[in-house]
């Protein structure tokens, strides 16, 4: 991780909180970045930021719900107004409320779902890219999921919500391209978090995800941290419109 430099860069990751987001919040920080945690819960955001802050670090929390677009005005307003600029953004958060067949899952969840895992990060992105543009770049991670990729049964809205994501990551690349702005889906398997770990509170689900790695195990959520600096570093500057897949070996549906 300390081989990635990014003294003088500014991110911003949404989710930054909880599960991957914190751990993602405080290797950008290890790795020389100041950072904007949010998420809609403002004391957790600001218990990361005292993290980074105690080891030498540079944060800002922010509350905002990644499905409503005036709070993600807000968010962008006050990344701008403490660093200034916003080099990085991590589209982070989501949600996987509920499992269930297509025939019992109700239009409500469908837009619940579309609105934080889809419409947020489309938001977000778009709003900052005219920024990104001016200031001379940016890069932005879009994190999807293994299951947008190997879509299971009973994760219909997830699966989808996440493949719509990462169709408009190729759109995001394309258009801005020309502003030096790459963007890029960071796909993971199962991490343990207290998403992963509520579902896997049914044995069925948890030994299911096992079996379904080569490696035969689920992950920690600093294994997806490497993959990401990759994302976030020049060291994947030839890289836009694409999706790295963090997942152990995913085979099974
Ligand atoms: N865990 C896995 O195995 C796995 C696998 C593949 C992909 N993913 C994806 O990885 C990302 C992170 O997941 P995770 O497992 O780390 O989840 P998690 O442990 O449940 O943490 C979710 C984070 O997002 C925030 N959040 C939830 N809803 C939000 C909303 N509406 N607006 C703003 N922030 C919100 C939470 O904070 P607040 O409660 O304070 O809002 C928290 O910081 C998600 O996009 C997920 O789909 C996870």
């Amino acid at each position: 991780m300390q081989q990635v430099d990014l003294t003088g860069k500014v991110a911003l990751v949404t989710g930054g909180s909880r599960g991957l987001g914190r751990a993602m919040s405080l290797g950008l920080a290890a790795a020389g970045a100041e950072v904007v945690v949010a998420s809609r819960k403002l004391e957790a955001c600001q218990a990361v930021v005292a993290e980074i802050e105690a080891a030498g670090g540079s944060a800002l929390a922010v509350a905002a719900h990644t499905g409503r677009v005036e709070e993600l005005d807000t968010l962008i307003a006050a990344a701008l107004a403490r660093f200034g600029r916003v080099d990085i953004l991590i589209n982070n958060a989501g949600i996987s409320p509920a499992w269930g067949g297509l025939s019992e899952l109700s239009p409500e969840l469908f837009h619940k779902m579309f609105e934080v895992n889809t419409m947020g990060p489309w938001y977000l992105a778009s709003r900052l890219a005219p920024h990104m543009g001016r200031q001379g770049g940016g890069i932005v991670v879009n994190v999807i999921s293994v299951a947008a990729l190997k879509p299971p049964a009973n994760m219909g809205f997830y699966a989808a919500s996440k493949a719509a994501l990462q169709a408009m990551t190729k759109v995001m690349a394309a258009e801005w391209a020309p502003l030096n702005i790459r963007v890029n889906n960071l796909a993971p398997g199962n991490y343990h978090s207290d998403l992963f770990d509520s579902a896997a509170q049914n044995p069925e689900y948890l030994q299911g995800a096992i079996d379904a790695t080569l490696q035969k195990r689920v992950a920690q959520t600093d294994e997806i941290l490497g993959p990401l600096l990759y994302l976030v570093s020049d060291m994947s500057a030839f890289t836009t419109g694409g999706t790295l897949v963090s997942d152990g070996g995913f085979m099974v549906l």
